[in-house]
């Protein structure tokens, strides 16, 4: 049985995942439109992983004998400049997440809920690999600069990291 602690920080990464999959929507709709339908791809996939990661979290608390919350979403941004930009913004989004990750991790610690903490581990690699993959990503953005898009947004999906590679808790 969950405590009432970990149930709540659990729903709180709920909506975090959550707000992601909205985010990388968001993020989707303005390549497509942008004329950028390779950076949408990547986009809408990252959209559908995060949503794995909220069931994931949802389907944890209900089986713990918690109960999962499916709160209002903050509305995304939905203006960028550039390919650039979204993928700094898709950066500094993973970090905070990877931080939220391990303040779940310190508390399991700390409440001594081993198996919670079990669960995570999935996540903690899985956060490893997903700022590796948007780093490297944008290392290219940065290389390639405005004149050869054309051919970034062509191959962007083959940078992708494999779809769920963290092994399944
Ligand atoms: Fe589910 Fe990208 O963090």
């Amino acid at each position: 049985m969950l405590n009432k602690k970990i149930e709540d920080i659990c729903n709180r990464q709920i909506e975090r995942e959550g707000y992601s999959s909205n985010l990388y929507l968001a993020m989707a709709i303005w390549a497509e439109t942008n004329g950028f339908s390779g950076v949408a791809s990547w986009m809408y996939a990252q959209a559908g992983e995060e949503n794995l990661h909220m069931l994931k979290f949802i389907k944890y608390v209900n089986e713990r004998g918690g109960k999962a919350v499916i709160p209002a979403f903050t509305k995304p941004g939905s203006e960028y400049n550039s390919v650039e930009e979204i993928f700094r913004e898709v950066l500094k989004h993973e970090e905070f997440v990877t931080s939220s990750i391990n303040e779940i991790v310190s508390l399991t610690l700390a409440e001594k809920d081993f198996n919670t903490h079990n669960f995570l581990q999935w996540f903690v690699m899985e956060q490893v690999e997903e700022e590796a993959s948007v780093r490297n990503i944008l290392d290219k953005v940065r290389l390639v600069g405005k004149n050869n898009m054309y051919e970034f947004d062509r191959d962007i999906m083959s940078l992708r990291k494999p779809s769920g590679t963290a092994q399944p808790a």
